[in-house]
C-alpha cells in the first residue's frame, strides 16, 4: 500500500540530523504530495500522541487508541515496549488507515534500554562525551531492535537545586559542560544518519529552564531574569539545535509569566528564529491542556490554539489537536499553522526512514544485541567511570580482598533500585544486587563477606511508601532493633565496614523534591552506632541528587558517591571497592554544606559586596550560621593516585579578537598507580559590561596518567572561548534575530585546576 500511494518513499537519501533542509528536496517533494492527499482531521491526527503503553508518567487516560489509529486520528504513540506489539501497531496504522502513514514510537529511554547505564547526573560526572556517545548508542541499538524510533533523551536542564529530584536526569549544573554532554547524546541517539537502523530520533528536553523552579519544588514557578537565560541556561538547549536534535519537548513551567506550552517567544522566536532549528516541538504529558490549570485558558480548544500556534507541533496525550477541526475551519487557527506542524512531523518520519520500511525498527533478528555481554562490559566500565571519590583517609580504599567485610545497609540487597530512577525498559532479573556483585568479586580470595540490611530507608513508612511507588519498594517488616541488632553483630566480626545507604532509587526523579538532603534518619542512626565500633567504614552513597554529607565527611573515613549506576552497580562497585579500576569520576554539581544554601552553583555572579573564603564577614555575602561555600566543590573528584598540577603559562599575555593563544599546565602523577584525572578550564573575566561569574567552565580534558608519567595539557584561547551574551544585545535582540555573543576588552583570568575551587590562574589581557 506504502508503495503504491508513495513510490517516492522509495527514494532514500542520507540526512545528518536535523541539518537546514533544501527546498524541493526529495523529502519536501514526497512530504508535499502527501499533503495533498490528507483531510484536514488527518493532519490533525499527526498532532497527536496519545500514551497507549505500560508506563504513564501523568494520568493514566483511557483510549481506543487502535480506531483512532484507523481513522488517521494519532501521530505516533509511547512507551510500549516489546518490537512484536509496536509491529502489530504498526501493521494497523500502514495497512488500516487510509494513507497508511507510519507511526513514531517514543519512549522514555534515560539512561539506556535494557542495558542500564548510570543515572544522567551520574554519567555527567565521568566528564567522557566519548563514553557518553557510545552509551547513548548502545541505548539506540537496542531500543530500535525492540521497536522504538524515538527516545526522549538527552535531559539538558540546567539545575542549581538539589531539592529538585530531576536533577537526576540532567548532567548537573553548569551550562559548559551540559552542552557538551548534550551534543554528545545527540551524537550516540542520532548518530550520522537518522535513516540508519542503528540510529533513533532524540528529544531535548525540557524547553526550556525547567531546572529552576521555585525552591526546587516539582512543577512551580520559574522566575529568571533573560541574562541569566541566555548566559547560563540556555547553551544546552542551543548546543542541542547546533548538532541537529531531530525533535525538542516543551517544559511543564512558566517563562516570563507565560507556560512553556504556550510561549511563542520561546518555541518560536527564541528555538527557531534565533537559533534556526528544524525539527518539531512535541508537548509534554498533558502539557497543552494545562494551559487551563496555569489559568490561562479555559478551555481545551483554547489551549490548543494557544498551543499550537505558539510553536508545539505534537500534542502528548491532552487530545488538544483532534478539536481543532472547529476552529480551523472558522479560522481561529490557521491551515498554515496547523500544515507546518504536520509537515515537520512527516518529515521526521521520513528522516527516520519510516516511509521506505515503517518495520525497519521491528527486526526480530536484531533483537539479540539487547543486554548482550557486550553492552553490558561497557555499562560496567561507564559506571565506575560515574563513581566520585570524596574522602580516603589514609587510602583506606582500594580494600584487599581479605579478612572479614560486613556490608550493611537498606541497599545492599535492593535488586530494583540499582538501575535507578527511569530505567522503564530494565528487566531487573537479570541485574545483580550489590551484595552479588561483591561476593562474585571475592570468589575464590580469602575474604570472608557478611551481609545485613540494618535498617529500612527511613523511620517513616508513609515517606518510604510514596518513595517507592513504582515498585521499588524494599521495607523489611522486622523491628529497627531486630535490624539493627544483625548489623552489629556482623560488624563485630568484621575487619572493614561498608555501607551502602542513602536515597532509595525512586527518592529522586519525576515529583520527587526534598526539603531534607540528609541521610534519612534510620540509616543515620544506624552509622552512628557503627561508628562507635571505631572500624574502618566506608560509605557507598547512593543518590539521584547532590544531598549533605557534613556528618559523614566527618566521622567515616572513605566515602565513595556511587548515585546509581545502573543493570551493572554490583560489579562496578565491586571494582571500585577492590581496585580493578581506579576511580576517576568528578562531580557535575557541588555538594552543598546545608539544604538552605540553595539555589547554589559554584558560577557564582559577581557581588557588589564581596565575600573572601565563604566565612562570615558583616557586610559582605555570607551567612551567620554557615560557610557559604560547598563542602565539596564543583568538578571535585579524587583518585587512588595523586596529581601535581604546575603552574598555568600562557603562550601570550595579550589576545584579540582574530586571535589564539594557548594555555597550558603540566599534569604529573605523583602517585603509584595509573589515574584518570579530569583537567578544567576556567575563566573569570574582571571587567565586562554584564556582571559575569567569578569563575565559570569554558574547557576540559580527561588524561591518563602512568605512576610518574607528566603530560602537558593546553587548551586553545580565542575570543569564541570568552564570549557571552551582553544585556545590551540581548535587550536589542529581534525576536527573528541570532543574539551574538561578545567580549569587553580588559583582564581575563585563566585558571586550569582540578576543580572549581582551584586557584592555580594567569592573567591575559583582552584587547
Ligand atoms: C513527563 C516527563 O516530564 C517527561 O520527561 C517524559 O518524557 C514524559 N512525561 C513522557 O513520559
Amino acid at each position: 500500500m506504502l508503495k503504491r500511494l508513495f513510490p517516492l518513499a522509495l527514494v532514500m537519501v542520507v540526512l545528518t540530523g536535523c541539518q537546514p533542509k533544501s527546498a524541493d528536496s526529495p523529502m519536501d517533494q514526497f512530504v508535499t504530495r502527501l499533503m495533498s492527499q490528507m483531510t484536514m482531521e488527518e493532519k490533525l491526527g499527526q498532532l497527536n500522541l496519545p500514551v497507549s503503553g505500560d508506563i504513564v508518567t501523568g494520568v493514566p487516560r483511557e483510549s481506543n487508541v487502535a480506531q483512532d489509529i484507523r481513522e488517521g486520528k494519532v501521530g505516533g504513540l509511547f512507551n510500549l515496549k516489546g518490537a512484536d506489539r509496536i509491529r502489530e501497531i504498526q501493521r494497523i496504522a500502514v495497512e488500516e488507515s487510509r494513507l497508511g502513514i507510519p507511526l513514531l514510537f517514543g519512549m522514555d529511554v534515560i539512561h539506556g534500554y535494557e542495558t542500564i547505564f548510570p543515572l544522567p547526573i551520574a554519567m555527567a560526572c565521568s566528564w567522557d562525551l566519548d563514553a557518553i556517545t557510545e552509551a547513548a548508542h548502545i541505548a539506540a541499538l537496542e531500543a530500535g531492535a525492540d521497536g522504538i524510533n524515538w527516545t526522549f533523551s538527552p535531559m539538558v536542564d540546567i539545575c542549581h537545586d538539589g531539592r529538585w529530584g530531576r536533577i537526576s536526569e540532567g548532567s548537573g549544573e553548569d551550562p559548559y559542560l551540559g552542552a557538551r554532554i548534550a551534543e554528545a547524546y545527540i551524537r550516540g541517539y542520532q548518530g550520522q544518519d537518522l535513516s540508519a537502523d542503528t540510529t533513533i530520533l532524540a528529544c531535548v528536553k525540557h524547553f526550556a529552564l525547567y531546572g529552576a523552579v521555585q525552591a526546587g519544588r516539582e512543577y512551580n514557578y520559574v522566575s529568571m531574569d533573560s541574562y541569566r537565560m541566555y548566559n547560563e541556561y540556555f547553551e544546552p538547549y542551543e548546543a542541542a539545535v547546533k548538532a541537529g536534535a531531530g525533535s525538542f519537548m516543551a517544559a511543564f513551567n512558566t517563562i516570563n509569566g507565560v507556560p512553556c506550552h504556550g510561549s511563542h517567544w520561546l518555541l518560536t522566536d527564541v528555538l527557531r528564529k534565533q537559533w534556526g532549528y528544524q525539527g518539531f516541538v512535541v508537548g509534554d504529558y498533558c502539557g497543552l491542556e494545562q494551559l487551563q490549570d496555569h489559568g490561562v485558558q479555559t478551555d481545551i480548544v483554547s489551549a490548543a490554539i494557544q498551543s499550537i500556534s505558539a510553536g508545539l507541533d505534537m500534542d502528548m496525550v491532552s487530545g488538544g489537536p483532534l478539536v481543532l477541526a472547529d476552529a480551523v475551519r472558522d479560522g481561529r487557527i490557521s491551515r498554515k499553522i496547523i500544515d507546518t506542524a504536520c509537515r515537520r512531523i512527516l518529515e521526521a518520519k521520513y528522516r527516520l526512514g519510516l516511509f521506505s520500511d515503517p518495520y525497519r525498527y521491528c527486526d526480530p533478528e536484531r533483537r539479540s544485541v539487547i543486554l548482550c555481554d557486550e553492552h553490558r562490559a561497557t555499562a560496567r566500565r561507564i559506571a565506575t567511570e560515574s563513581m566520585v571519590l570524596l574522602k580516603n583517609d589514609a587510602s583506606l580504599l582500594p580494600l584487599a580482598k581479605k579478612g572479614t567485610i560486613a556490608l550493611i545497609g537498606p541497599l545492599v540487597e535492593a535488586r530494583t533500585n540499582m538501575s535507578g530512577t527511569w530505567s522503564v525498559a530494565a528487566v531487573h532479573d537479570r541485574y545483580k544486587t550489590l551484595a552479588e556483585g561483591l561476593s562474585d568479586a571475592l570468589k575464590g580470595t580469602p575474604a570472608k563477606l557478611l551481609i545485613a540490611k540494618g535498617c529500612n530507608l527511613t523511620h517513616s513508612e508513609e515517606l518510604e511508601a510514596r518513595a517507592t511507588m513504582f515498585g521499588k519498594a524494599i521495607r523489611d517488616p522486622r523491628s529497627t532493633e531486630t535490624l539493627r541488632q544483625q548489623a552489629l553483630t556482623i560488624a563485630r566480626q568484621a575487619d572493614v565496614i561498608i555501607l551502602a545507604m542513602g536515597e532509595g532509587a525512586e527518592m529522586s526523579g519525576e515529583c520527587a523534591s526534598r526539603v531534607n538532603l540528609d541521610m534519612p534518619d534510620a540509616q543515620h542512626e544506624l552509622m552512628a552506632e557503627l561508628v562507635k565500633l571505631h572500624k574502618p567504614i566506608v560509605l557507598l552513597h547512593f543518590s539521584g541528587r547532590p544531598t549533605v554529607l557534613n556528618w559523614e565527611t566527618e566521622h567515616i573515613p572513605a566515602i565513595v558517591q556511587t548515585w546509581f549506576a545502573g543493570s551493572e552497580t554490583g560489579d562496578a562497585v565491586a571494582d571500585i571497592l577492590f581496585g580493578k579500576v581506579n576511580p576517576s569520576g568528578h562531580l557535575c554539581v557541588q555538594m552543598p554544606r546545608h539544604v538552605g544554601q540553595y539555589p547554589f552553583s559554584y558560577r557564582q555572579f559577581r557581588s557588589s559586596r564581596p565575600n573572601d573564603g565563604g566565612g562570615f564577614g558583616k557586610y559582605s555575602t555570607c551567612y551567620i550560621d554557615e560557610l557559604s561555600t560547598p563542602l565539596y566543590p564543583f568538578g571535585y573528584g579524587l583518585s587512588y593516585t595523586s596529581f601535581e598540577y604546575s603552574p598555568v603559562t600562557l603562550s601570550d599575555s595579550t589576545l584579540s579578537s582574530e586571535d589564539t593563544l594557548t594555555a597550558s599546565i603540566t599534569l604529573t602523577n605523583t602517585g603509584s598507580r595509573l589515574g584518570t584525572e579530569v583537567v578544567q578550564l576556567y575563566i573569570c573575566d574582571r571587567v565586562a559590561e554584564g556582571v559575569r561569574p567569578y569563575k565559570e567552565l569554558r574547557g576540559f580534558e580527561r588524561v591518563s596518567l602512568a605512576a610518574g608519567e607528566s603530560k602537558t595539557i593546553s587548551f586553545l584561547i580565542n575570543r569564541d572561548r570568552l564570549a557571552y551574551y551582553a544585556p545590551s544585545a540581548i535587550e536589542a535582540a529581534l525576536p527573528c534575530q541570532p543574539i551574538h555573543r561578545t567580549i569587553d576588552p580588559g583582564i581575563v583570568d585563566i585558571f586550569i585546576g582540578p576543580n572549581a575551587a582551584t586557584s592555580n590562574s594567569a592573567s591575559l589581557s583582552f584587547q
